[in-house]
């Protein structure tokens, strides 16, 4: 019988996790399968242990349990510790189970060996503070940004987030309407605002000439704070498909010891089929 993978999630039904992974697993010549659980609100902690104690190996967990995965394992990486939250449970070999969060690593990853961002010198801003935003810190302050900005609706949950990062690196927390004036060469979307198809209220001059825009989010069509940077002239604007491929890959990587080639499985994904 292969090796048993899952995402779990609630709602699941629409995850792209498990046609990510199919393709890497063929990719890569792993005999693996890849399903997904639709998770129980109530009673997380239940399926992973019963997914865990019928031989799975390791979980992608996604909304709304990366908290609760965090809570649950035995152990976490410091990424996985700065985040609050685990996006990838590998089982051990002894049967624990680790925690990891590759959600940063995606992130970078994308922006850097896909497109070929040069973080060094860059005034970023990070718009949001929840967990999309709290999950992707750390890494972001490994790269050789000059500043992280980190603004939000309610400002003192970026004073909060900021105070978090600053043993990594430079980081400020502020509101919304403290962004006047300012300039970023990167402006990252880590809010939720999309998913009701509006844009955070940034000043309309806060990109500077050449910067780019990224939306954590993705859609098949252009989400809300894509449309922004068309709108603001952004030298590009990129959604958030290929940090999901990239966050998956490396979740392989920590449970296959190999990482898979992405260029061909975001490709596929842009255009299915
Ligand atoms: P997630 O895990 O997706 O980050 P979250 O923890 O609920 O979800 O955080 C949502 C983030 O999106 C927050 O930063 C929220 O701002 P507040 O802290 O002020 O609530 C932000 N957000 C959601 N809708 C927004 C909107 N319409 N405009 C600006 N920020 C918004």
């Amino acid at each position: 019988m292969p090796e048993q993978y899952a995402v779990i999630g609630n709602p699941i039904a629409h995850s792209k996790s498990p046609a990510i992974h199919t393709a890497f697993a063929r990719q890569t010549g792993h005999d693996l399968h890849y399903g997904r659980i639709l998770g129980n609100r109530e009673d997380f902690s239940g399926d992973v242990h019963r997914f865990i104690a019928t031989g799975g190996l390791g979980l992608s967990v996604t909304v709304p349990f990366k908290e609760q995965a965090w809570a649950l394992v035995d152990e976490r990486s410091p990424c996985a510790e700065t985040a609050g939250a685990v996006n990838t449970l590998i089982r051990l070999a002894d049967g624990r189970l680790r925690g990891d969060n590759t959600d940063g690593v995606g992130l970078i990853r994308d922006l850097i060996d896909n497109h070929g961002l040069e973080f060094r010198g860059l005034r970023v801003l990070m718009i949001g503070a929840g967990g999309a935003a709290r999950g992707v810190l750390a890494p972001l302050l490994e790269t050789r940004l000059d500043t992280l900005t980190i603004a939000n609706r309610t400002a003192s949950k970026a004073h909060t987030l900021a105070a978090l990062g600053t043993p990594l690196g430079p980081v400020v927390g502020c509101g919304l309407e403290a962004l006047a004036g300012e300039r970023f060469d990167l402006i990252i979307n880590a809010t939720s605002a999309g998913l009701t198809d509006t844009v955070p209220s940034i000043p309309d001059d806060c990109l500077a000439e050449g910067g780019w825009t990224y939306d954590m989010l993705y859609g098949d069509t252009p989400t809300a704070f894509c449309r922004w940077g068309e709108n603001h002239n952004a030298a590009r604007v990129l959604d958030g498909l290929g940090m999901l491929v990239e966050q998956a890959a490396e979740s392989f990587r920590l449970w296959r010891g190999i990482k898979p080639e992405t260029v061909d499985v975001i490709r596929m994904l842009r255009n299915p089929p």
